[in-house]
């Protein structure tokens, strides 16, 4: 019933509806419509109450809530099938072994808490466990390509967070963010920051301002030549306001960035939104005719100098372009070019983090 009022609140958002008028539509008591506002608010949503009027839904809850991810989506099938877990060792393998069990293409599994969060080449995902400081989410994919176009899937995910945060960041909509409060270490009175700067930093972290704010890591179950299951987990900082010391000269967040607070459900959404037909296209023309194009524009590893390890020895040289195949082109000393795979390499800019 509680979700049945949601849903009534947010079809008349903005405007009053009478606790009568709720009872008599839901054919509930007026004690029960009460109960169920103050679970409600409990969980986060902001419900005006006013005498003669009634109830007013005015905002949603900043950390994770099904409804209101649902709410705010404008896809066909991705996300449609949200699972929101309280706490997982990691969204990934919550999402393999949904595949196993036959959790179908465009399925998301969420989490608040996140216990083993795994990042890219081994090392750990910092995942702290204040409920809206980080999105953590994978994307289950069941894509009909061969295992050699995953790691073009890889770069497309992390064109679609790019764009998911640069929309939250650049407009954003009903409820997906709003000016950090007095109680926040930000104080309220200090300037707004300037435009921050966003990339892609290859093959799928967004940078803002030269420092890391998400990553993906993409994880997949295949036969020999054929794909059955792909993960793409998806963790971006958002309200984490400081780091462990290892971290804090390259990673940031959205509210470091911005002085703002980003609502989870609205940010899923924005990215879940971008993904979606960046994958349908990937899927129907490939990956070279118009996603790579755009992939590059906002690719900041290009004309970088930087250093690769691979199989733990270091490659330097200058990052010259991107192939069909998704692996980065970088060109040595020497003058030969060499193709890098993002699943080999980790890379590092030589002139600050990028
Ligand atoms: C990276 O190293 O940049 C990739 C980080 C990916 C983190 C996300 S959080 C949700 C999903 N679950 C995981 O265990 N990892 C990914």
């Amino acid at each position: 019933m509680k979700h049945t009022i949601l849903a009534l609140l947010q079809q008349h958002s903005g405007t009053f509806l009478s606790g009568a008028d709720i009872s008599r539509r839901l054919g509930v008591s007026r004690a029960s419509v009460w109960k169920d506002i103050t679970a409600l608010r409990q969980e986060g949503f902001t419900i005006e109450a006013a005498t003669n009027r009634g109830y007013r839904l005015t905002d949603g809850p900043t950390f994770l809530h099904t409804t209101e991810v649902l709410r705010l989506l404008t896809t066909k099938h991705m996300g449609r099938a949200f699972t929101l877990d309280d706490k997982v060792d990691s969204t990934n393998r919550r999402a393999l072994s949904a595949a196993e069990a036959g959790a179908p293409d465009g399925a998301v599994f969420a989490t608040l808490e996140q216990t083993e969060g795994r990042g890219r080449m081994g090392r750990p995902w910092y995942s702290p466990t204040h409920a809206d400081a980080s999105l953590m989410m994978s994307v289950l994919l069941r894509p009909r390509t061969p295992v050699v176009n995953a790691a073009q899937i890889t770069l497309v995910a992390g064109l679609a967070v790019y764009q998911g945060i640069e929309d939250l960041l650049t407009d954003p909509p009903d409820s997906m963010s709003s000016p950090i409060p007095s109680y926040s270490p930000i104080p309220s009175s200090s300037p707004e920051p300037a435009t921050p700067k966003t990339g892609i930093k290859w093959p799928n972290d967004i940078i803002i301002n030269g420092k890391k704010t998400a990553g993906i890591l993409t994880e997949l179950v295949a036969e020999i030549e054929h794909i059955k299951a792909i993960a793409v987990g998806i963790g971006i900082n958002a309200q984490i306001m400081r780091f462990p010391p290892e971290l804090n000269d390259s990673a940031t967040s959205l509210s470091l960035e911005t002085g703002r607070t980003y609502s989870l459900n609205g940010l899923a959404a924005s990215v879940l939104n971008r993904f979606e037909p960046l994958y349908d296209r990937f899927l129907e023309n490939g990956f070279l005719s118009d996603i790579l194009p755009i992939y590059q524009k906002n690719c900041v590893t290009l004309g970088q100098d930087i250093k690769a390890v691979y199989n733990n020895k270091e490659i330097y040289g200058r990052a010259v372009t991107i192939n069909a195949r998704g692996e980065l082109i970088i060109r040595l000393a020497t003058g030969s070019d060499t193709a890098l795979n993002s699943s080999e390499v980790s890379v590092r800019g030589l002139m600050g983090y990028t």
